[in-house]
């Protein structure tokens, strides 16, 4: 659909691929000869320095802030269903002492050299350390790390009519709950530290046409009371890896998606693009997708980045991926070639690609906590795969992968994500 369009954009894809592969090379021989190195891509980074935030900052402050250049924001806010069935199935029971133990981790590691923002779940937003007593908000901010949290109330089924039958019937896709207990949620949020918000629609590829206008519908007038109670919007319009879809089939799917996300943007009144913030998935396949080969990590970025530059506006901040089930390794390498696409040939984007990566910066630390309980090496996994990602935001990411799944490789997908559950 956007690709291939002309002989001068298929060339400079290939100049890419072959610049990519110089750079990892030069990576490679730069980390052998001296490890503390910068990369060059650092030292041609142009983003400018974050704005200080403060009480009075701005909403665009504020989303520049988030995605600032060599920072991403962590998604920590599963609610109690979801992290439920990832603590259990670690071993550890679903109690709100166990969650808060849990992302205490996350909290107390170092983090802010790579981390700009955190999404809490409500009942986070509100816990404390368990042994200082201090809150959660008040450790973050302590390195910078602003607080956000998730608004939505969970995926519902969407009921669609079948004209031959004249009956509703459910087709798998889904709209989001909250809409109505948001405005009053966001004062309270608001006063108990959060800066900004996160609202998830999840999407099968191929999207009807009835689950693209509903879920960017809603996701509008999220942005918009959001805006009006002075929080960022994290506008999430997540394309499930789920399915047998290709590469090709997942972008034109993002595309759709991402066109009525933004035209529902444009037609709600009162928002501001700079002070938002989009969270899409990559395009990737179906996990399910016959042929087993999977894309590089460079088809991936020239499948993404074309996409965004088709369909995202300037004026928003930066687009910050969700990991979606990607692995551990995959999330990194996949944003680090997205990032050194979009800086390549003078190809630069006017937003910031960074992460707002769930399982991909989680996934080994339930590991470490759960089979050894060691508190001090499980916050030393969590600084690191913040680095790595951070890492990525500059297509500086060399390796090695600090993840302990299966070599990087293990599998992040989960069938519960999408209509089968509250997510
Ligand atoms: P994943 O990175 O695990 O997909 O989670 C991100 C997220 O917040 C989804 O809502």
């Amino acid at each position: 659909m956007y690709l291939h369009t002309s002989t001068n954009r298929y060339n400079q894809k290939l100049y890419f691929i072959k610049l990519y592969g110089i750079i990892t090379v030069i990576r490679s021989l730069e980390s052998i000869i001296d490890p503390q190195s910068d990369s060059i891509f650092r030292s041609i980074s142009i983003m400018s320095a974050p704005p200080e935030i403060k009480p009075t900052s701005s909403l665009s402050d504020i989303a520049q802030y988030l995605s600032q250049s060599s920072k991403g924001i962590l998604a920590s806010d599963e609610s109690t269903g979801t992290i439920g069935k990832r603590l259990t199935s670690a071993g550890i029971d679903n109690t709100p002492e166990e969650r808060a133990a849990y992302r205490q981790l996350f909290y107390t590691a170092d983090i802010g050299h790579s981390i700009s923002g955190a999404i809490l779940f409500e009942e986070t937003l509100y816990q404390s350390h368990s042994k200082t007593n201090t809150s959660f908000v008040t450790h973050l901010l302590h390195q910078g790390v602003l607080p956000g949290v998730k608004v939505d109330k969970g995926l519902i089924p969407l009921p669609s009519f079948d004209s031959n039958t004249a009956i509703n019937i459910v087709n798998g896709e889904t709209r989001t709950k909250g809409l109505d207990t948001l405005d009053a949620s966001c004062k309270e949020y608001i006063k108990a530290g959060a800066r900004f918000t996160k609202w998830r629609a999840a999407l099968k590829v191929p999207p009807s046409p009835l689950a693209l206008d509903i879920n960017a519908s809603e996701l509008a007038m999220y942005a918009a009371i959001c805006q009006a109670n002075n929080l960022v919007p994290l506008v999430e319009p997540e394309l499930l890896i789920d399915g047998q879809h290709t590469l090709e089939q997942a972008q034109i799917a993002s595309a759709q998606t991402l066109q009525a996300t933004i035209a529902a943007l444009w037609r709600q009144p009162g928002i501001s693009f700079d002070g938002l913030l989009l969270k899409p998935q990559m395009v990737v396949p179906g996990g399910d997708c016959p042929n087993h080969n999977k894309p590089s990590p460079e088809s991936v970025a020239i499948y993404t980045v074309d996409v965004m530059r088709q369909v995202v506006p300037p004026a928003i901040p930066g687009i910050m991926f969700l990991s979606g089930g990607q692995t551990e390794e995959e999330a990194t390498l996949n944003l680090n070639a997205i990032n050194a696409y979009a800086m390549c040939n003078n190809n630069r984007t006017p937003w910031s690609l960074s992460f707002s990566f769930g399982r991909a910066l989680q996934a080994s630390v339930l590991k470490i906590w759960s089979e050894e309980r060691d508190e001090e090496k499980a916050k030393k996994m969590a600084e690191e795969l913040a680095r790595v990602n951070g890492l990525a935001t500059t297509g500086s990411y060399s390796g090695p992968h600090p993840s302990i799944l299966s070599g990087g490789r293990g599998s992040l997908r989960e069938d519960f994500r999408g209509w089968r559950t509250d997510s």
